[in-house]
């Protein structure tokens, strides 16, 4: 897999996409969901992909990347928990691109611990990056866009929010927060135009995961549990952003798609079992 695969030409001609959360988008690295995501958007026509993130060394290599390959990107610097910055940015791609079609909201952090030693201080970051953030970027991102009478967001949730573990509980709630935040966004935002879908993807292969997928032992108990028996490519959650972004989802919104190789679709015994 690649994020060059199941290329459509043309599918978002003329529109314009800000991706939080995507420092992570050099092709031949381990590449985050934003950029793959970025990535194929250009490839399908995109005007112009505007990446955020708070590491900002490796998103200017990113986007840099992007312009090497004769595309139109930029990085901005932009923590998704300020509203200074929401604010910021949105004005920004408007003042700069004349629009603002889709936003997707990926950042986000994880906490590995048990519920005992989690500190409030964790579990409140962990809200904040979650939550806070994703609720910023549809409401700066949603008024930016009805100034060209609409668009689509994205939220990047994941399988935790269905599926709890042992561990990580202030992320599996804070994703519970996003799928559920969602919903209620779709309906306010409807009349608008502005469609908003969340997508829960399971194991992947990014830079979240790389703790996990680059341990043989963490890796094969992963997936010993995935009835597809892999891990999942960005490439492959960037393919079910793009069609809820596109007009292809034109009837879709306050969903959320599962994209986890079919992991919480019932009782799979561990491979070996
Ligand atoms: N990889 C997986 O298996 C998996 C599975 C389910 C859900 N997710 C979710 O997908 C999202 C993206 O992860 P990814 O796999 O692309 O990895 P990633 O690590 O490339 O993306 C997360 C990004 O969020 C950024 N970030 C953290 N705090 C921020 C802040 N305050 N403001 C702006 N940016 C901030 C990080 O710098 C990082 O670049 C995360 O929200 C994660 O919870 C990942």
């Amino acid at each position: 897999m690649s994020s060059q695969t199941h290329v459509f030409p043309g599918r978002f001609e003329g529109k314009v996409l800000l991706v939080t959360g995507s420092a992570s988008a050099i092709e031949n690295e381990v590449i985050g969901f934003g950029g793959a995501t970025a990535w194929r958007f250009l490839r399908e026509g995109g005007t112009a992909v505007v990446l955020t993130d708070v590491q900002d060394d490796l998103g200017e290599r990113s986007a840099k990347a992007m312009r090497d390959a004769g595309f139109t990107a930029e990085f901005v610097h932009h923590d998704v928990t300020s509203e200074e910055d929401w604010v910021s940015i949105t004005s920004y791609v408007i003042d700069r691109y004349g629009r603002l079609d889709y936003v997707l909201n990926v950042a986000g952090i994880q906490d590995t611990m048990k519920i005992a030693d989690t500190p409030v201080e964790t579990w409140q970051k962990v809200m904040d990056v979650s939550n806070r953030g994703m609720f910023l970027g549809v409401k700066h991102g949603a008024e930016a866009m009805k100034k060209n009478g609409g668009g689509a967001i994205v939220n990047l949730s994941s399988m935790a929010a269905r599926w709890a573990s042992p561990y990580g509980a202030a992320y599996a709630a804070s994703r519970a927060g996003m799928t559920h935040f969602t919903r209620g966004a779709a309906i306010q935002y409807a009349a608008d135009n502005v469609r908003v879908n969340s997508v829960l993807p399971g194991w992947v292969k990014s830079p979240f995961t790389k703790w996990i997928f680059s341990d043989p032992k963490l890796s094969k108990y992963r997936t010993d549990r995935v009835p597809l028996g892999r891990w999942g490519e960005p490439a492959e959650i960037a393919s079910a952003i793009l069609f809820l972004l596109s007009d292809d989802a034109s009837y879709i919104t306050g969903s959320e798609m599962l994209i986890d190789g079919g992991v919480t679709a019932g009782f799979f015994p561990p491979v070996g079992e």
